[in-house]
């Protein structure tokens, strides 16, 4: 691919202004402004919804913007589609993966730009330039393998990995870190470094602000689909930017420790086994409430009042073509069918309505399609879906990745509410200050084992890295996962 463009340093790589975009009645963009230049990292802050990915997917040329200017180098430019971006050097990783999960690695680093010898494929090829990419990357991934195999994590760095290969001259990362563990994040950041030196132009968006710290240049903030500001990083501070970003100031992180843990037993596991990633539990128990439970499926969970609020939203929280209300309503239809078992389309819509309000979800109707919502938005619903369903037990697997600050506190004082209501709250997170934060206790897991339980308000966040890496001796070793009252 020819880059027919000019690399002079003194013209901005990208320069817009007044973009705007709309979807129906959702105002995405209002007349927005950016600039970025070769070399530098431009961090694009806001909440979520606030109209960041629209931005990124104009720039990238999935939407076409209503009105506004688009400059490339110095050059009034109408980006007519992704292929037509590419060939201008802009690529784009996406919040969301596109993989397809049936191709192997290597196919679907190169999908739509196969290597060719002749008429065919050129393999060897495809393998060896996959696995340059991902060594790159410092990751370990068998180019031959099966997507549909792979962690959520290791399929982020393969979209990482893809837009690498493409050699692009502005690349733009959208939440590149949000499901990567932290040796993969840092490595990551280097990679952004790297690729800074080598004067690509770099747009990041990640909720993570502290992240920022070691690679961004500049910031720009949107609220609501407004440009709000654009700030060297030098010259301002997290407090300036959160204070930008929700229009408003933060002052505390979490919500105070009011409430005191019931003494009550409520969810309890012992000894509980399983070899491998796959298949059933081999021995242990779990009782809920004193009651011992036999779980062979999501269903027997379900239906014993344990729901899983999953770290892989799109997959398994939320039903992505459904409307909002329907997925709020999803897991408990039951209660809400009328004396004729059919549901009650009113008191659906006033459930959704409810719930949409009490978690402040950022739709503009209770009938949108949840795929059109924003990241922290879909978040929410799949929190406001196992509300409704009642459970007993809620487990939250990194509920707050891609959640902006403003709205991981309201997701953090409904963690409180429902413990306060006698509900079990269980947090899996990699965010220390969070666990520590949110916590009465902690469980510190290592390879597969329960390394000890911590009273949170004794602990510091060193002490719980420490039980995480270096456990504890052979001899004073609990047996294995023998995990003890857990609530
Ligand atoms: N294709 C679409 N159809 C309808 N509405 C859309 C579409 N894409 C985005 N929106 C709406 O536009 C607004 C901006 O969304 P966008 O995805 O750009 O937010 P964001 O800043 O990336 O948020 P997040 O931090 O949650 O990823 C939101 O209200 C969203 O629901
Ligand atoms: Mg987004």
């Amino acid at each position: 691919m020819s880059a027919p463009l000019t690399d002079s340093p003194s013209v901005p790589l990208l320069r817009m202004r007044g973009v705007c975009k709309r979807f129906d009645n959702v105002v995405a963009l209002a007349g927005v402004a950016l600039q970025v230049h070769r070399g530098e990292v431009h961090a694009i802050c806001g909440e979520n919804g606030a109209g960041k990915s629209t931005l990124m997917k104009i720039i990238s040329g999935v939407y076409t913007p209503d009105e506004g200017e688009i400059h490339i180098d110095d050059r009034p430019t109408r980006i007519e589609s992704l292929s037509h971006a590419q060939a201008l050097g802009i690529v784009m990783i996406h919040q969301e993966l596109n993989l397809v999960p049936h191709l192997t690695v290597a196919e679907n680093i190169w999908l739509g730009r196969e290597p060719r010898r002749g008429w065919f494929v050129d393999r060897a090829r495809q393998y060896d330039g996959a696995r340059d990419c991902l060594r790159r990357l410092g990751v370990d991934i068998d180019p031959d393998a099966e997507v549909s195999t792979l962690s959520i994590g290791q399929q982020q760095l393969v979209e990482i990995a893809k837009a690498l290969s493409m050699q692009a001259r502005l690349l733009i990362m959208d939440e590149p870190t949000s499901s990567l563990a932290e040796a993969d994040a840092a490595r990551l950041l280097q990679v952004v470094q790297d690729l800074k030196r080598a004067g690509v132009g770099i747009v990041y968006i990640s909720h993570r602000l502290d992240e920022l710290e070691h690679i961004v240049d500049r910031v720009t903030v949107l609220r609501d689909g407004h440009y709000i500001a654009t700030r060297s990083w030098g010259e301002t501070s997290i407090n300036e930017i959160v204070g930008l970003m929700v229009g408003r100031e933060l002052t505390q992180q979490f919500p105070p420790a009011t409430r005191l843990p019931s003494a009550e037993v409520l969810l309890r596991v012992r000894g509980l086994r399983r070899e491998g990633v796959f298949g059933p539990v081999e021995a242990g128990e779990i009782e809920l409430a004193g009651e011992r439970l036999t779980i062979r499926s999501p269903r027997d969970a379900i239906a014993a009042g344990i729901a899983y609020v999953s770290e892989d939203r799109k997959a398994h929280g939320l039903a992505v073509k459904m409307s909002v209300a329907h997925n709020i309503t999803l897991a408990n239809v039951g209660a809400l069918a009328n004396g004729l078992g059919f549901i009650d389309a009113t008191r659906e819509r006033e459930t959704a309505e409810s719930f949409i309000r009490q978690l402040d979800i950022r739709t503009p109707s209770p009938d949108q399609i949840a795929r059109l919502l924003s990241g922290g938005n879909q978040q929410k619903v799949v929190i406001a879906k196992w509300l409704f369903r009642q459970a007993r037990v809620i487990l939250f697997d990194e509920p707050t990745r891609g959640i902006d600050v403003g709205a991981k506190y309201a997701i953090y004082e409904l963690m409180d509410q429902l413990a306060a209501q006698g509900i079990g709250v269980v947090l899996i997170s990699s965010d220390l200050p969070e666990v520590l934060g949110m916590s009465d206790r902690v469980a510190v897991f290592r390879q597969g084992e329960l390394a000890s339980v911590l009273e949170t308000r004794r602990c510091t966040q060193q002490e719980v890295m420490h039980h995480a890496s270096v456990g504890l001796t052979e001899s004073s070793k609990p047996p294995l996962a023998a995990l003890e009252p857990i609530l």
